[in-house]
């Protein structure tokens, strides 16, 4: 690690893999302001699965941006595995979002030309591994998400869930500390939407890697451990699964008019 990169990382908390402190994204628009982010503060745990809930324009894909150091935000910090990224120059931060963070997209990104092996393997490339290691790696990678039949499909030859979980074995090539979900099953039918939600919640079980999912999905509070609501750019309530099991459970009530030992 580098000097700079050293002098980066504060002494936190190690069981906390990212902190945001007061993070505002704000957006000049004519005389305008768009408070796209206006003051989150946010702590996830180590292996945590935490999932972002919030309406459209809520500000959950400028979270991922910032928390991922794809955006720089306007103020506040972020910190990712005990780094303050905000005082990374461009290369320690280009390190820093290939072997810390892994990312999964709503439209999975993957490159057209390559094969399934050769995108998974693509970030082991930017980290430095050599083939050998990769072509291993990447074919256990493609194996726990079920596509060792795959391999040499391109992403044109394999369904939108198979492309989700080629996209979700490229997120862990590197071993990172925290996988970013952009609305992962925001194209996928109800079923595969499911099987691509377990299998993130399968991945961070197996591989103690932390969570961070951003959703319209209901379906994935089953997997998640807290789910954080974000309403106008400011996080209006955190809840454990089992607190949201029970107000999406009063809610079916009220809307039934019935208890539910009456159901
Ligand atoms: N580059 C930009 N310039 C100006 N305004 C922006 C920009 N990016 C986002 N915004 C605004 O910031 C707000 C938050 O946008 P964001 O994309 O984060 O919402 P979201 O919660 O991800 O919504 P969705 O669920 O529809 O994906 C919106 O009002 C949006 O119009
Ligand atoms: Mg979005």
């Amino acid at each position: 690690m580098s000097e700079q990169l050293l002098k980066a990382s504060a002494q936190l908390s190690s069981s906390l893999a990212v902190i945001v402190r007061g993070a505002k994204k704000y957006y000049h628009m004519g005389s305008e302001t768009v408070k796209a982010l206006d003051g989150i503060d946010l702590e996830i745990r180590r292996g945590e699965y935490v999932s972002i809930m919030g309406p459209s324009g809520s500000g959950k894909t400028t979270l991922f941006n910032v928390v991922g150091g794809l955006t720089k935000p306007t103020g506040g910090e972020v910190f990712i595995d005990k780094t303050d990224i905000g005082r990374l120059g461009p290369n320690e931060l280009a390190w820093l979002r290939c072997r810390k963070i892994g990312y999964i997209f709503q439209t999975f990104n993957l490159i057209p030309i390559m094969t399934a092996l050769q995108n998974v393997t693509l970030p082991m490339i930017f980290a430095g591994i050599d083939r050998g290691l990769r072509d291993a790696k990447g074919m256990e990678l493609l194996k726990m998400v079920g596509l060792e039949d795959r391999v040499q499909h391109k992403p044109t030859e394999l369904s939108g869930g198979q492309q989700q979980r080629v996209a979700i074995a490229r997120a862990f090539a590197n071993d990172p500390a925290i996988v970013l979900a952009d609305e992962p099953t925001g194209n996928l039918d109800l079923k595969t939407g499911m099987e691509i939600i377990h299998l993130m919640a399968e991945m961070n079980r197996a591989r103690g890697v932390t969570i961070m999912c951003n959703t319209h999905d209901l379906k994935i509070i089953d997997a998640s451990d807290r789910i954080v609501w974000i309403r106008d750019g400011k996080v209006s309530k955190i809840e454990t699964k089992d607190q949201v099991e029970i107000s999406v459970g009063q809610m079916r009530e009220r809307a039934t008019g019935k208890t539910a030992e009456e159901q």
